[in-house]
């Protein structure tokens, strides 16, 4: 990478971590509400923790036994700058934390005084905080509660843009630390760059995956001093690394690329479900960023959480999506933050739907279709799952959706026609309340509580009465956090004894005794037609 004007290509294996205060961004710590609320009540502890004792912190992120828990894994000898992050979180983000002080103090002084009775006089003594930024209502049962006045949070002191970065460096196939216990601090061989997510100059960027642009161009866009630019050079390359059979030509096609990310092909139509791709093309064994088409029509996001919308890829991909379609939030409760204001803060054209609300497309249509459960029961409506109809087949993307009540489906099935192939979650024995929400919940829950509510898909017979109610030919259990390079965001580990591996083989045995299709996938897997 030499002269600044001759054409360049990105790299397949060139990455993007975006960063909020150094923790890798998602949902929950950037939609402003949750994120003052996660950053007061679970990463100021966590740094403060480390900061105290760092040497606990480190022993428990080296136990296998510990693996996904809150443990700040960073060497002892970097302790001072995680206390200068602290600290600086502390004099910067105020507004933040003021915020979530509110927030505790206006649902004590609801559920201490709200009584049925009119909610006016409680508007003057909120603190100053939320004024203008909330609603106060009662449910049908008397019970009060504030409602967030979302898009203007967004416009508010508490989003705060200026915590936004990004890392640029090369994919190495060494698994990251863990995305939502540890902050990522500067490293050698990585580019940190202070840019915000929607920073036209990062679609520059990795638009230079399918078409060339220069250095000299690049320099611009990011805006780089000297030793940025010879920095991002080693990002570059002089020739594309694209797939020759990225596109096709008639039919359709359905590729699996790990977790619970499908592309769904037409000539004319390319959809991505839960984009989570891997950027590491030297094995051979999984499609990569180089099998993506060049222009993708549709995303599909099915819920917010950390394993399903998913910045690095989705960020790296901005430049060739049309527009996402997103499940539409409940509207300013605190637990269901809305996916398409967070998409559409980082720049992302969006289509909110509700169930049942369709995408027509040139020989096929996106259904919205309902989704139960995996929340730990609480109401957040900002989720979906979907049914794709394309060159002739109907796929049902089920994501973690539970088959929790199966009547459900027989009303899918009665609304929308048979099911020809449906991909099933079954991650049935989730993570507890807590390990996601607990920087939410403004009342405590025990342990036992939080443990008996957790985020779970189908097991084997919540998945067979799925398939039975809508009559589907082919079962694909997918979105299992099995693959490889997922370990940074997903944590999982699985041995032949685990209980959700077990309830697979049982739903495969189930279908084989039945007539239907079945199969585990991993890794990579194309159906063509
Ligand atoms: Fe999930
Ligand atoms: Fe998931």
């Amino acid at each position: 990478m030499g002269l600044p004007d001759e054409p360049v290509f990105l790299r397949s294996n060139a990455i993007i971590e975006p960063l909020v205060d150094r923790f890798f961004a998602w949902m929950h710590i950037v939609a402003p509400v949750q994120a003052s609320m996660n950053l007061a009540n679970l990463q100021v502890p966590l740094l403060e923790s480390y900061v105290q004792n760092p040497q606990v912190h480190l022993a428990a992120s080296n136990n296998p036994a510990l693996r996904g828990g809150y443990f700040v894994n960073i060497e002892e000898s970097r302790s001072n700058e995680v206390a200068e992050l602290l600290d600086g979180i502390k004099r910067d983000r105020a507004d933040m934390l003021a915020f979530a002080a509110a927030v505790a103090e206006a649902e004590a002084m609801l559920e201490q005084q709200a009584s049925g009775f009119d909610l006016t006089p409680f508007y003057p003594k909120l603190p100053a905080a939320l004024n203008g930024l909330v609603e106060l209502a009662y449910d049908t049962n008397n019970q009060a509660s504030m409602r967030y006045i979302e898009p203007l949070v967004y416009t508010s002191p508490v989003y705060d843009r200026g915590r936004q970065s990004v890392q640029l460096s090369l994919d190495t196939g060494v698994e990251r630390p863990f995305i939502l216990s540890t902050p990522r601090l500067p490293m050698p061989g990585v580019l940190d760059l202070p840019l915000h997510f929607d920073h036209p100059g990062l679609d520059t960027l990795f638009a230079a995956r399918t078409a060339p642009t220069t250095l000299g161009r690049l320099r611009e866009a990011l805006e780089l001093n000297d030793a940025q630019a010879a920095q991002l050079a080693t990002l570059l390359s002089d020739a594309p690394s694209l797939s020759p059979d990225r596109h096709i030509e008639n039919g359709g096609r359905i590729r699996y690329f790990g977790h619970a990310c499908l592309v769904l092909q037409t000539p004319d139509v390319a959809i991505v479900t839960d984009p989570f791709i891997s950027t590491d093309n030297r094995h051979g064994d999984r499609y990569t960023i180089d099998d993506l088409p060049d222009r993708i029509d549709y995303v599909l996001i099915t819920h917010g959480h950390q394993d399903h919308i998913v910045l690095e890829t989705l960020i790296a991909l901005r430049s060739r999506i049309g527009a996402v379609v997103v499940p539409r939030s409940s509207r300013g409760n605190l637990c269901d933050p809305s996916i398409g204001l967070y998409l559409k803060a980082i720049g992302f054209n969006v289509i909110e739907v509700d169930d049942f609300d369709e995408v027509p497309f040139a020989g096929g249509r996106i259904v919205a279709t309902p989704f139960l459960g995996e929340h730990s029961d609480l109401d957040i409506r900002a989720k979906s799952t979907f049914l794709v109809q394309l060159a002739g087949a109907t796929a049902f993307i089920g994501a973690d959706s539970s088959g929790i009540d199966p009547v459900l489906y027989r009303y899918i099935k009665g609304h929308l026609g048979k099911v020809d192939m449906a991909f099933l979650g079954m991650e049935c024995d989730g993570a507890p309340l807590t390990w996601l929400y607990q920087g939410l919940l403004t009342r405590p829950v025990t342990k036992k509580m939080s443990d008996s509510r957790k985020l779970s898909g189908s097991n084997a017979k919540q998945a067979a009465d799925i398939m039975r109610e809508l009559d589907a030919d082919e079962a694909y259990i997918y979105a299992m956090g099995e693959e490889s390079w997922q370990g940074h965001v997903m944590a999982t580990t699985y041995t032949e004894d685990t209980y959700q591996l077990k309830q697979i083989d049982e739903f495969i045995g189930w279908c084989t005794d039945n007539g239907i299709t079945a199969e585990h996938l991993f890794n990579q897997r194309e159906w063509r037609w």
